[in-house]
């Protein structure tokens, strides 16, 4: 196992595990000071191209991004998200998460689902490519977004599944919007991180979309916190430009040749 990787699963019990969203090398390169693991995730579906869902994601667009946010990252795990439809059977799913590392330069993949998907992972990590995994709402099969973990049978599937998918092997196991009781007890059942999103501070990490995060996606979602409005700073800038334009005291000479 990758030396970054068994780092992150030490953390458990020790430290939290800090990680966020990036699509692009600059924001990466800035995230990358912070975060222990940086996820390519298939949210910029609809955080960048607006689409209804993360279905319409392809693999190229994946691949793309992760090529730009592996420049900017020097320490933290790059995981990056297999797009819906790439992880069909055991062989698509090798077939498309080689492409992904060859071409990106990860160091793992995610994917969503529990007992599904559990030949599929196995057969990844057999040929040595690590996985983190993806339980609670699961947005590429979602048919809507409410939180999980409502009702003893609801729990007893993602508590059984997330014992079956570390069992399979996986590194970590993304939790996204679990109710927080059954989030503790599976971070306090299973050996490998637990990193939350909306699923409350019992799990071992927590992941937000930077977007989101830095108020530049305008989602209401009771799970996100913003810590900044970038929109308003760059509405701001914007705004100097224009002034500077229109009244010619921009370009100077010192921006001229
Ligand atoms: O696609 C994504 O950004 C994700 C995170 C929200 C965990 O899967």
């Amino acid at each position: 196992m990758k030396k970054i990787i068994s780092d992150l699963i030490n953390k458990k019990n020790k430290s939290k595990i800090v990680s966020l969203t990036a699509y692009s090398k600059n924001i990466a390169s800035i995230l990358d000071n912070f975060c222990d693991l940086i996820l390519v995730g298939d949210s910029l579906g609809s955080v960048l191209y607006n689409y209804k869902s993360t279905r319409e994601v392809t693999l190229n667009t994946m691949i793309e991004h992760s090529k730009s946010v592996r420049m900017g990252i020097k320490k933290s795990l790059m995981v990056v998200d297999m797009p819906y439809g790439t992880y069909k059977n055991p062989n698509e799913a090798l077939k498309n998460a080689k492409k992904i590392i060859s071409k990106t330069k990860c160091d793992a993949i995610k994917l969503e689902g529990g007992k599904k998907v559990v030949q599929i992972i196995k057969t990844l990590i057999k040929n040595k490519i690590p996985v983190m995994a993806h339980l609670g709402v699961l947005p590429q099969s979602a048919t809507n977004f409410k939180f999980k973990g409502k009702d003893t049978s609801e729990r007893k599937v993602i508590l059984r599944d997330s014992k079956l998918l570390e069992e399979a092997g996986v590194f970590s196991i993304v939790l996204e919007c679990v109710e927080s009781s059954l989030a503790k007890e599976i971070t306090k059942t299973v050996k490998v991180p637990t990193i939350g999103i909306g699923s409350s501070a019992y799990c071992d990490g927590q992941v937000l979309v930077t977007d989101d995060m830095i108020g530049l996606n305008k989602i209401k979602a009771r799970f996100v916190k913003r810590y900044s409005n970038i929109e308003k700073q760059i509405n701001d800038a914007a705004l100097k430009f224009k002034k500077d334009v229109v009244t010619s005291k921009f370009p100077t000479k010192k921006h001229s040749y």
